[in-house]
């Protein structure tokens, strides 16, 4: 008999199914944009390297789909961690990693290459963090899907020459497409790339 799944951070369950809020998912938003036509790597036994994993919510909803894959999950914050621990302790898929993006050679003993890494950490250098995990973890061929948050780069400048610049950054690997994550989140670009 199915099991019946439950809620993790308070979402409803609807027909059987864990609601997934694009307002409180990024990548909720870019699966609904890309409605199918863009492969990003995420199939059931996909290797999925996680940064910016904080309390869990879309890494829970990635644990979902990775059936047979596993997501390794770095996040930074000690506090976010702890609630991070208890979600990966009733799901044997995702591998909870205390550490800084910025320092991927830090956690090379736990990662191995992945199909594809998805990054949320609303950095200041958060093209950078992508390009040095990229260069170390992802697979040739593997996706990165890299959330950028213009803000966070340059208050000043347009999100569009923010995000140009940005994107220059991203050595070894070619940007397929950028889009806005409007109307559920302001100032947020999902930048979809592959390496070469
Ligand atoms: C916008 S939140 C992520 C939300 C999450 N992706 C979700 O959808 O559930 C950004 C997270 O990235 C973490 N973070 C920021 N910089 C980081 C870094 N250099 N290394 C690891 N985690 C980082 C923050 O602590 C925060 O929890």
């Amino acid at each position: 008999m199915p099991v019946e799944p439950c809620s993790i951070y308070g979402e409803p369950i609807v027909e059987g199914y864990r609601l997934w809020d694009p307002f409180r998912s990024k990548l909720a938003v870019l699966l609904l944009k890309l409605e199918g036509r863009r492969d990003i790597g995420l199939y059931p036994d996909s290797r999925v390297l996680y940064l910016g994993a904080a309390t869990g919510t879309t890494v829970s909803h990635v644990s979902d789909i990775l059936q047979g894959g596993i997501v390794y999950a770095v996040e930074f914050s000690p506090r976010a961690m702890r609630d991070l621990l208890r979600l990966a302790e009733s799901r044997e898929n995702i591998v909870p990693i205390l550490a800084d993006a910025a320092r991927p050679e830090l956690y090379s003993a736990l990662v191995e290459p992945v199909d594809m890494i998805y990054q949320d950490v609303a950095q200041r250098n958060q093209a950078e963090i992508a390009a040095r995990n990229a260069r170390r973890y992802l697979k040739p061929g593997g996706t990165l899907v890299f959330m950028m948050k213009t803000r966070s780069i340059d208050v000043t400048a347009s999100p569009r020459d923010v995000y140009a610049r940005e994107i220059e950054e991203l050595k070894g690997l070619d940007v397929l497409e950028v889009l806005d994550l409007l109307p559920f989140h302001q100032d947020h670009w999902a930048v979809l790339a592959k390496k070469v």
